[in-house]
């Protein structure tokens, strides 16, 4: 598929995947588990070692590049990765001792955590700021600035930050803007359309959208810097298993008419929780009266599933996680089902006394693939079962 470009976005996801034509006819693409490959002469060839390359590991990485809005997708492909985390390290090499990253200071907590424990002790300075307060973010961007990095909607807060504004400043000091594009997908926002220099997804997520793979992939539209990239992945080694990438592939398929159910439905959870008179506030880029409403409209072509809340004083949490039937306690998001977690205690308790820690009484869902009526009766009958007893509320 050369000219992906007069495709829409489902279509390239399902067929972007046709690189070679197998004697057996397949439709799908097979898992390549080879790790090594016969050659006809020394050297290295298309398809040398493992590592370095792998059919099915390249599909996934090809295709990703072509939602992403890559033209090129064959040269300018993804790196498929082993985790999420895998691709933060790998980005971070990009920064050189005595420059500095700047930070949003909502992101995920093991992204605080690399930045603080590991990547400072390589002499990177490490600065986190809210990046709606753009004379901070201007005073924290100099001439040593590597990358500046941003989650859009961030991790746990769900905040919005305007891409092409904060991609303007960025290039104005030389400096790469990152996004984290986890929660959104390329069928959410397209980074690079707002400006964006490199893209980031935990695979593990909505991509692979079951739960049962562990990924990350990066995509760049800059030669320089996929070129670097793409020496750290085979030199580095912390590829995606021939089995994940297979598993994200297919992710990819459905990943369309998933987001678009994770968003209808995340929609009416937080509409119904925004009305509930257990909850004080509830933070959904949908909702009218969400502060960063207007850029959701802007950057994003649904809403996502993710949303966060606190409830009034007089519901007791841990009776609420407890009280649900159909959310499971559990960190992580993405899949078809839903998950419910404190990011305080469970996702970001790495981040805790960093400028990056989350709210103490912070709850997020990642709404799945459920009946919404289902959702919402059970978490109407939860909130009821879990109002505190006259003592309790006193404490
Ligand atoms: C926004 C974001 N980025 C990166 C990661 C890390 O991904 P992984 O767990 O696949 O390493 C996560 C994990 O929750 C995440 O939520």
């Amino acid at each position: 598929m050369g000219e992906s470009k007069k495709y829409g976005i489902n279509t390239r996801a399902i067929h972007t995947q046709k690189k070679f034509k197998l004697p057996t006819g397949d439709v799908m693409p097979p898992i390549h588990m080879s790790t090594t490959y016969e050659n006809s002469e020394p050297g290295e060839s298309e398809y040398f070692y493992g590592r370095m390359n792998n059919p099915t590991r390249e599909i996934f990485e090809r295709t990703m590049a072509s939602l992403e809005g890559i033209d090129d997708h064959e040269t300018l492909h993804g790196f498929a990765m082993a985790s999420g985390m895998a691709c933060v390290t790998m980005i971070a090499e990009l920064i050189k001792p005595g420059e500095n990253v700047v930070i949003t200071d909502e992101v995920y907590g093991g992204t605080t955590r690399f930045f603080t424990q590991i990547a400072t002790k390589r002499g990177i300075e490490v600065n986190f700021c809210n990046f709606n307060e753009i004379k901070k973010l201007e005073s924290l961007i100099n001439e040593n600035t590597k990358l500046v990095w941003i989650e859009s909607p961030s991790n746990p807060n769900i905040n919005l930050y305007d891409m092409s504004s904060i991609s303007k400043i960025v290039h104005d000091k030389n400096s790469l803007l990152v996004a984290d594009s986890t929660f959104s997908t390329p069928f959410i926002t397209r980074p690079f359309e707002h400006g964006v220099d490199i893209i980031m997804h935990s695979t593990t997520k909505y991509i692979g959208g079951h739960s049962d793979t562990l990924g990350g992939v990066v995509i760049t539209n800059k030669p320089d810097v996929h070129e670097y990239l793409h020496l750290v992945q085979k030199a580095s080694g912390a590829v995606m298993s021939p089995f994940d990438a297979y598993l994200a592939q297919r992710g990819l398929y459905t990943l369309g008419p998933r987001i678009q159910m994770h968003s209808k439905n995340a929609h009416q959870l937080a509409e119904y929780l925004s009305n509930s008179e257990h909850i004080k506030e509830v933070k959904y880029p949908g909702l009218t009266n969400f502060k960063n409403h207007e850029i959701a409209v802007k950057q994003m072509d649904y809403f996502g599933g993710m949303l966060s809340f606190y409830t009034e004083d007089h519901i007791d949490d841990q009776k609420l996680f407890s009280n649900l039937d159909l959310y499971k306690l559990a960190v992580s998001l993405g899949g078809v089902e839903s998950l419910i977690e404190v990011p305080s205690l469970m996702t970001h308790d790495s981040a805790a006394g960093t400028d990056a820690e989350a709210p103490d009484d912070l709850i997020r869902i990642s709404v799945g693939l459920e009946n919404i009526e289902d959702l919402i009766s059970d978490m109407d009958r939860s909130l009821t079962a879990s109002i505190k007893s006259l003592d309790e509320s006193k404490k």
